[in-house]
């Protein structure tokens, strides 16, 4: 079993964006430029946004965090992402997810211009992405094509089981593991018999966020295992009170895998780096979209 280290690839990757952002300001070209909002101070949002800020600054990245409270109206937000769609010097905005209950996140999300959607969230730039055309990817799925990728992980003709349908990875994952060749089965809540289809599965991609639900009795010898998950169970032992938790139950199924991500340190740098990389082709305008 070798692990997919994803702390290690992400220095590489950052290594590269940083020496790629130092090229573009001895040329005078623009230094990206990345805008979050942040909206009420969940942990886990800010946590996430304090790490793309840090991100940033170690490329060399430009970044602006707006901080507003939870009970900000969903017409004021509107306004804000309006005011950075008009902003030049702004070439990316993510507006951090969950929003809290009285906003509309689709009428959100599809207000930010496609343009600075580095997140690949807004509808426009999906449809590009099933199409296989050049656009921004979200970040998740982005970053694991981006981990197969660096240890040479064959996915052509390969059985690929993506259990979980979510908008931002499991919908996502399936279309570019497709792209990759992949044959590939999205299982989700409804699936009955899951264990059908993982069994059978070369690649299983875990994104449900249930934590340790994939057990060894439901993986086949020698499969590559991505886990996804990060849900903070509880543990008072910890300086934080909780502790990350994957969705795959690492100790009984890494013996049995070829490969696998650990949690903390797989999947979770390079969703960070997939950010980063969407950001670096807003500002190159690297896409189909200019
Ligand atoms: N919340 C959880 N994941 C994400 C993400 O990838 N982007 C944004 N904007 N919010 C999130």
């Amino acid at each position: 079993m070798e692990l997919l280290n994803g702390n290690e690839v992400s220095k590489i990757i950052k290594l590269s964006i940083k020496e790629e952002v130092a090229k573009r300001k001895a040329a005078g070209q623009k230094t990206p430029h990345l805008a979050a909002i942040l909206v009420g101070a969940d942990g886990a949002s800010m946590t996430y946004v304090a790490a793309k800020e840090k991100d940033c600054k170690e490329v060399g990245f430009d970044s602006t965090v707006l901080r507003f409270e939870a009970s900000m109206s969903e017409e004021e937000l509107l306004a804000e992402v309006e005011k950075i769609n008009q902003n030049k010097d702004i070439d990316g905005l993510i507006v951090q997810l969950p929003l809290p209950k009285h906003i509309n996140e689709k009428r959100v999300t599809e207000a930010i211009s496609f343009k600075k959607d580095v997140d690949g969230f807004h509808p426009m730039n999906v449809g590009m992405m099933f199409k296989g055309l050049k656009t921004f990817l979200p970040a998740t799925p982005y970053g694991i094509i981006k981990l197969l990728e660096h240890y040479g992980i064959e996915t052509s003709g390969k059985n690929c089981v993506v259990i979980g349908r979510s908008d931002i990875v499991g919908k996502p994952m399936s279309a570019l593991m497709l792209q990759k060749n992949c044959t590939v089965t999205i299982c989700h809540s409804k699936t009955q018999n899951l264990s059908d289809f993982t069994l059978r599965a070369d690649i299983i991609i875990a994104a449900l966020g249930i934590p340790l639900f994939l057990k060894a009795e439901m993986v086949k010898e020698g499969a590559v295992v991505i886990d996804v998950g990060i849900t903070r169970v509880e543990d008072a032992s910890n300086k934080n009170g909780y502790k990350l938790k994957g969705d795959v139950d690492f100790d009984s199924v890494a013996s049995k895998c070829s490969y696998i991500t650990p949690v903390p340190g797989g999947v979770g740098p390079m969703t960070r780096v997939g950010l980063l990389l969407n950001t670096l082709d807003a500002v190159s305008h690297e896409s189909h979209l200019f």
